[in-house]
Parts: structure tokens; sequence; C-alpha cells
């Protein structure tokens, strides 16, 4: 063993003892004759102490240490001199003093230092990912990762759930996003595509009669890159047979419940059990199916204060079946202020945002001031209950519009009035969401969450009549304005599995070459079934205080959709591209494959 401890263990009582450490150099400091280094590694810190006078070979060899180099050290433990105890150090009361030193491996100036917890450009850290992950805050994150996964799969393996691989390699699973796609060697124009989701498997693993299964699962999906948003994500994938909706999400409450107070104590829960909200009292009240409901800034319909309202603006969006809506805000604003906050709503599509200031002795400013009445102005004080000195801030538009609009500035203005309370989880179960949403580019439905999710019994009938109305089986759990879960009871019979196609505009040839496997399995015993899949990624963020996922994922892409590191994705030789009879449109020249079978 090159250690016979860690640089995070020595204390008090190994004083006395002689040890050997290896870590990496994080500081070095002279001082009075005497070399002190912090010695790192994942445990924490130790100071070692380098005395001419004690072992003059050591300090010899110690002279050229500097930051990052690799070493160990033999030496005596020692109680620190009266007065230099470090209480913010585990180890802080002892030092060692080397009695022998050996350079492991040195190492070049890094390009950001390790040691501070200091502000580096993306790209560096992402270049030299190993050092970044070498940093503290890295280090505790990809641990608290691990912890996550550790807790998840001890609960899930106590409820009777069985782990079970599914392929990487398989056929589309649509979940809304496009698809990798690998092409075949052996089948020339034909293609795997890498899973969004092990979504089809976990049901057929339900007709095989697993009853419980879960995943660690990978997941791929070609999508715009955000903060919440990986190109290759990780999900905790489950299904479950013979439950209802309660089950799974009573289930999945209970550990989402025992994982915070298990691995971080230190954050508050706001509510238990977790509240539920409709899709569609979410998005009247905030505009958003992701809430963050830490804060109010609730939005207020203004439709009853306007109903014969001459201003043309807002009567003629009502008369167009659109909305006014308004989110007060408890103070007053700057003229700068408030052109910020239009400008973020014109980026977002609106035409504008109105604003009224509410002052002493029923008086008011604002975009609208001279526009409305005094009696419509009194009424929307009335509906928002805006006091003297706060701000109503209104957008007028169809209702997606204003939904989208209100509820990002609701979440600007919690920021700017610091609103938001640190170190709390508010958890909710966004429920009755609808089964499809009109696709208004295609001229088709398109399913909200994914095209296996049940209808709601209750809504049956209006799948053929009126298919917008029709509410799905489906649940989401959401925490702090985002979304980290999504599931719901699936359809096990092949004739509404069917119709649901019909309805997506999938022709019956289409369905058969994409779900043809999928519709046979329900013609032998599909038992009723359902299940989750939340975003561990989002998850260990959240708990990590970190609000960008790559913060919590060893070796992320960029938001370019590079990994920096190893400089993926990269060119390859084209003779590779050929053999799996593809060929290159830039820069292929188009006879050097022309004996190469077509592609699909
Ligand atoms: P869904 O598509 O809602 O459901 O995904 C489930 C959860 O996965 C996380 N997530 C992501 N995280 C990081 N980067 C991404 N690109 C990304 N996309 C999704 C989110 C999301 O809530 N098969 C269904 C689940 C089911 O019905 O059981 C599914 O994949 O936290």
């Amino acid at each position: 063993m090159l250690r016979s401890h860690t640089c995070g263990q020595l204390r008090a009582a190994h004083i006395g003892q002689t040890v050997r450490l290896s870590g990496w150099v994080n500081r070095v400091r002279n001082h009075g004759g005497l070399a002190f280094v912090d010695l790192r590694d994942r445990y924490g810190l130790t100071q070692v102490v380098l005395d001419p006078q004690a072992a003059p070979a050591a300090f010899a060899g110690g002279s050229d240490l500097a930051a990052e180099w690799v070493v160990a050290v033999e030496g005596l433990v020692r109680a620190r001199p009266e007065g230099q105890t470090n209480v913010d150090m585990a180890t802080g009361e002892v030092e060692v003093l080397v009695q022998s030193l050996t350079v492991l491996n040195p190492s070049q100036v890094p390009p950001f230092e390790v040691a501070r917890e200091i502000n580096v450009d993306d790209s560096q850290r992402l270049r030299y990912r190993y050092l970044d992950l070498r940093r503290t805050r890295m280090r505790r994150n990809l641990l608290l990762r691990h912890q996550i996964t550790a807790f998840v799969r001890a609960f899930l393996n106590d409820e009777d759930f069985v782990e079970v691989e599914t392929p990487i390699l398989m056929k589309a699973t649509p979940e809304g996003a496009r698809d990798f796609l690998v092409p075949s060697r052996v089948h020339p124009g034909k293609f795997y595509a890498l899973p969004q989701s092990p979504q089809q498997l976990k049901q057929l693993l339900m007709v095989a009669g697993l009853d419980r299964y879960y995943q660690i699962a990978r997941c791929f999906r070609d999508e715009d890159l955000r903060a919440d948003r990986e190109l290759e994500f990780t999900q905790v994938d489950m299904e479950l047979s013979f439950v209802e909706a309660p089950d799974i999400m009573a289930l999945n409450e209970r550990l989402f419940l025992d994982l915070v107070k298990s691995v971080t104590p230190e954050l508050r829960i706001r509510q238990e059990p977790f509240p539920h909200i409709s899709f569609h009292e979410a998005m009247e009240r905030y505009g958003s199916d992701k809430p963050d409901m830490r804060f109010g800034l609730e939005l207020t319909d203004l439709a009853p204060a306007l109903a014969a309202t001459a201003f043309r603006v807002f009567a003629s969006t009502l008369a167009d079946g659109g909305r006014v809506k308004a989110v007060a805000a408890p103070q007053t604003f700057t003229r700068r202020e408030i052109d910020e906050l239009e400008a973020l709503m014109k980026e977002l599509g609106a035409a504008g945002l109105a604003w009224l200031t509410r002052e002493a002795g029923g008086e008011s400013r604002g975009s609208v001031a001279k526009a409305l009445t005094a009696e419509e102005q009194g009424a929307i004080f009335e509906l928002t209950g805006a006091q003297p000195g706060h701000t109503v801030f209104i957008v007028a538009g169809h209702a997606a519009l204003v939904a989208k609009c209100l509820g990002r500035l609701r979440q600007d203005l919690a920021r700017r009035l610091n609103l938001i309370p640190e170190g709390e989880l508010c958890f909710a179960w966004l429920v009755e969401p609808p089964l499809f949403e009109w696709n208004e580019d295609q001229g088709r439905w398109n399913s909200v969450h994914h095209p296996f999710t049940a209808p709601d019994p209750r809504d049956l009938a209006l799948l053929d009549s009126d298919p917008g109305q029709v509410r799905a089986m489906a649940y989401d759990v959401i925490c702090n304005g985002y979304e980290l879960g999504g599931g719901s009871i699936r359809i096990h019979d092949r004739a509404i599995q069917q119709r649901v196609f019909a309805l997506l505009g999938l022709s019956a040839e289409q369905t058969e070459s994409q779900f043809g496997h999928l519709l046979r399995a329900f013609d032998f015993g599909a038992p009723p079934h359902g299940g989750i899949a939340w975003g561990l990624d989002r998850t260990v963020a959240i708990l990590a205080g970190e609000s960008n996922i790559r913060e919590v994922i060893a070796f992320p892409k960029s938001l370019s959709a590079v990994d920096l590191l190893t400089g993926a994705p990269s060119s390859v030789p084209i003779e590779d591209v050929h053999i799996l009879g593809l060929r290159l449109a830039a820069s292929d020249p188009p006879d050097a494959s022309a004996a190469l079978p077509a592609t699909g």
C-alpha cells in the first residue's frame, strides 16, 4: 500500500503514530524556514510539514513541489502548535512531520487552480474535466449522485423491484425528440436508434410477467440543449403491473421523501404529502405546467374587470377568445426595470407589457392608466389584491402566449424581489394533463406525454368527438420549477392503442411497421400496468443546489453538443463511412461509393 491512512482520516487519537499518506499537493506555503504542504485526496486534506532540521533529504526533495504534484510521504503525526488548530479542517488538530517524501508524479502548471473555489471558464473546465473533478464542489456533487443512486437501488430492491438492463441499440421509441441513429454495417441502409427511453421495453417486461421493473437507464435525445437538458441523460425508470395511478404516485412520493431525508436532511420539504394540482389549474394560476410554487405572484384573469372596456387592445383580445391576465408585484419599478421586463415579454412573443402602479388616494400611473377607466382600474386592483405602492403587469394575447409570458414574468419578478427561499424543496404532483395537443404546423394531434399513455376512462367517448378534451391518466412530479419526472397508466388494449395511433396520424401500415411488436404483445395477455421515469440528473442538481445539470454529470457535452475533453463528435476515415453503406453529402466525392447500396 502506498498509504496507511487517507488524507481525511487523521485525528488527535493518531498523535504519535508513524503514517504513510499519498495524494495531490493542494498548496505549499513556506514559513519560518519550514515548508507546509496541504496534501489532498478524495477524503480530505492533511497538513504535512517539511523541516530541514528533522529530515534534510525530504526537505530538499520537496523544494520544487507545486500544486497538483502527486507525492507519498511517511512521517509522524503530531499535534499542531498552540493556536494553530484549524477548525474548518476535519484533520485540523494534527499535522504530519515528514520523514521521507517520494514524488510519484510531477504535474505541469494546471490551466486553472484546483485548490480554490474560483470561477473558471466553462470550456476550460470541460476540456480539463479530470482537473475540474478534483475540485471540492464537483467531488461533492459526484459523491451525492452516487449516494442517490445507491439509495434508490436499495429502496426499490426492498420493494421487490427487479433491475433489468434494456438495449442501447434498438428501434425508435417516440418520446417527442429526434432520435440518434446508428447505421448497421450488416444491414446497409438500415439503422438502429438509441433509446429516448426504455418505454416500450419496460411495457413488454410487464407483459413478460416481471411485475415490478426498474433501471437506472441512459436515454438519448437529439434536441436543443439547455441548463436542464443533455443529449444523453439518466432516468430512474420503473414500471409496475396491476396498479393504479395513486399506487405509483404513493410509492414514488415515499421514495422522494425518504431520499431527501436520508441524503440531504438539511433541505426543508415545503409540504407533505405532496400537493396535487391539475394541469389546467397550474396553467391558470402559474402559466406553467411545472410551476415554481415556492412563492406566490399568481396570475389573475382580468376579464371580469374588462367586460365593457373601451380600450381596444384588451377588448379585441377578449372578443377574439384571447386572455388578458396579470401578475401583481408588491412594489414599484423604475422605468428602466419596466423596459427590461417588457423586452423579455417581447422576446417571448408578446405585443407588449402593460402596467399600472396603484398610488395612495385612489390615484394610479402606468402605461394603461389613461386607457382604462377609474372603475376598471379599481376592479383590476381588487381582483389582483394590489395595494397602494404595488404594480400590476398585464399581458394580452392568445391563452398559450399569455401563460408563457406571465409564467416567465413571475419567475423573473420572484428573483428580482428575492422571494425564493433558499434550501427549500416544493414538490407537487401535476395531474390530469390532456392526452393530446394540437400541432398547428402539421395539422394533427400530438401526444402530450407519449402515445402509450391511457386516456382517462371517463373521457373515452371524447376520443372520437373532441380529442383535445380527453384527459390523460398521467402525472408529473415537479419541484422548484422543474419537471423531475413523468409517468402514466398505459394502454394495454390493442383496440384503444390503435385508435390513439390513428389520431396521431399514423396509417395502418405505419402502425404495423413502427409498433407491430407492441400491439402483438397486447394480444397475448398484457396486464394493466403503469410507471414513471424521473430525471436523475435534474434530481441530483436540485438536491445539490446546482442550477445546471452539467454540474452533476461527470463528463457532459457542452451546450453546443461537443465533448470538449475528447473532441467528439469527430471525423472518421471515409472507408469507415463507406463500410456502413453511407456516403457523406458534403465532402465525399460522389463516385467514391457509387457501387454502394442506396441508403434508406
Ligand atoms: P419523459 O420524457 O417525461 O418521460 O422523461 C422523464 C424525465 O426525464 C428527464 N429528462 C431529461 N433530463 C435531462 N436531459 C434531457 N434531455 C431530458 N429529457 C427528459 C426529465 C423528465 O421528467 N418514458 C417516459 C416515462 C414514463 O412514462 O414512464 C419518459 O421518458 O426529468
